[in-house]
């Protein structure tokens, strides 16, 4: 279970080959790089701004005492790339939740021996790219050696040169990369570089494991919006409060403390004026012994503005002020006194059917201000609605031993609900955990299914769909 606190979603955090790799762990002391995206605005452009690849900051990431056991490993190259590539995403791990909107990026250097001489990891937006640590830090000793690194090396020209120059600078033989890089700036041009300057590149090591890792990044540069997870408990009736309305809690203490590690991983967390006024919940990162203070945005729609300003949302310290998501409908002095509470206000398009807020607009909006992933924890209007919108790529729903019953006991999902079976949302690459006596199931939402299946790109589709039930 250990694997599922990290990253988005479960399994994001899993080391295939099982090895405990450097999760807290001493090995690495100073915080490195990645491939940056700062400001956030428009990532087609974005990836090249403030890159200051301040490569000398990297002295001293080694200290000599990294003991992995990867020259132990089955001679077969297949299984010694796998190995070090795995210490790479394990690099990448380290800065989980702090590089957006940039991507995780991890990677190893070894010298012509095949002896480690260099690691980094992109530590967090503005601060220099994982490869270029790695490399200052292995200097001559990288000559001949080569390179692992999780994501494609930059190609670009920023303010600084790209890092395949660095790369083919170092003098490394052989670079191994897990995955191209989904931004539109590079998208395998560093790849064509290195090998133009004669370097031998494999592309697609522990690809699975990559893409998952940067799963808001791959999303967030390809389509300038942030990766929507929903997020729900439910009893195994399928009830999510009962019919008087109590929902706390429904999951056990273990899937709440795992449900704490994912905020820290998110850049929003996303309920509706509902739950707000129903639960009144926090939406802080409380976990113990966690990383001090990154709590997600927290995002509440609310059309109308019935959210009362001595709610807990404004009331809970947090590291980031929280988002008011409304519609003009919204009275002025509600408004102000949110404001007034803390809070930004952002007026964003209503859905022309039901007046409410209308998602597509608000994660457009969450795009432009940088922000790559939403968790939804939202009751089951917002759920529908942001799932009708295409807004959700992943489903995490727990299932507690429960049982509710009430047929007006709420689920899941309301909305208007589909009519017909083949108009249902699917989902894919399906895992099952359990999680104290939860049963955690994750997938995909599969691309072309759901009832606006037809109608890809046409985010407010979801008027009409959502109403109060
Ligand atoms: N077990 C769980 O995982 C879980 C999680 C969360 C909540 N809950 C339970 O769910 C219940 C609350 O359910 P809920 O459905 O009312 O909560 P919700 O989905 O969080 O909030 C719904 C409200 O959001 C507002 N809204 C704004 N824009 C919307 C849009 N585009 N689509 C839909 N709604 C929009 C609507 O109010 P306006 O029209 O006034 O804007 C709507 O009434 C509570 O009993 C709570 O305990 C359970
Ligand atoms: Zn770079």
């Amino acid at each position: 279970m250990q694997d599922k606190e990290r990253g988005f979603g479960p399994g994001a955090g899993k080391d295939d080959d099982g090895s405990e790799d450097i999760h807290g762990s001493k090995h690495v002391r100073r915080p490195e790089n990645g491939h940056s995206l700062e400001g956030g605005h428009s990532p087609a452009h974005g990836q090249s701004q403030e890159d200051r690849h301040a490569v000398d900051d990297a002295a001293g990431v080694l200290s000599g005492e990294v003991d992995v056991d990867v020259a132990r490993v089955d001679p077969g190259q297949a299984d010694v790339d796998a190995a070090w590539m795995d210490r790479a995403l394990a690099l990448a791990r380290q800065a989980l939740g702090q590089t957006s909107p940039n991507p995780l990026v991890g990677a190893v250097v070894l010298d012509e021996t095949g002896r480690l001489v260099g690691e980094g990891y992109h530590h967090r937006a503005g601060e220099p790219h994982a490869e270029r640590l790695a490399l200052a830090q292995a200097g001559a000793a990288a000559q001949g050696g080569t390179l692992y690194v999780t994501l494609e090396p930059c190609s670009h020209y920023g303010r600084t040169p790209p890092c395949v120059d660095a790369v083919i600078a170092s003098g490394v033989r052989r670079v191994v990369a897990a995955m191209v890089d989904p931004n539109p700036l590079v998208a395998g041009r560093g790849i064509a570089r290195l090998r133009q300057a004669g370097i031998d590149v494999q592309v697609g090591v522990r690809e699975e494991q990559a893409q998952r890792l940067n799963e808001p990044f791959v999303h967030y540069i390809t389509t300038g919006r942030p990766l929507g997870v929903w997020k729900a408990a439910m009893t195994l009736d399928g009830k999510i409060a009962t019919v008087a309305g109590e929902s706390r809690w429904i999951s056990g203490e273990a899937a709440r403390a795992l449900v704490h590690e994912w905020r820290q991983t998110y850049d929003v967390v996303l309920v509706g004026s509902g739950t707000i006024l129903r639960d009144d919940p926090q939406l802080t990162t409380r976990r113990a012994g966690g990383r001090p203070g990154r709590d997600p945005v927290a995002v509440v729609v609310d059309s109308s503005g019935r959210v009362p300003v001595n709610a807990r949302l404004f009331t809970t310290p947090r590291t980031r002020p929280p988002v008011l998501a409304t519609t003009e409908r919204c009275p002025q002095f509600v408004r102000d006194a949110w404001a007034r509470a803390g809070a930004q206000v952002w007026v964003v398009a209503a859905e022309p059917a039901t007046g409410r807020v209308d998602l597509a607009d608000l994660w457009r909006r969450l795009g432009e201000a940088g922000l790559t992933s939403v968790l939804i924890e939202s009751g089951g209007e917002v759920a529908y609605s942001a799932l009708a919108a295409g807004l959700v790529q992943r489903v995490n729903l727990f299932i507690a031993p429960l049982l509710f019953g009430g047929a007006s006991a709420p689920t899941p999902l309301g909305g208007t609900g589909i009519r017909r079976l083949s108009d249902a949302w699917r989902l894919t690459s399906v895992e099952v955990s359990q999680i104290g006596d939860d049963v955690l199931i994750t997938g995909r939402v599969r691309s072309g299914t759901g009832p606006n299946a037809g109608q890809k790109g046409k985010g407010s589709e979801a008027a009409g769909c959502s109403r109060e039930s």
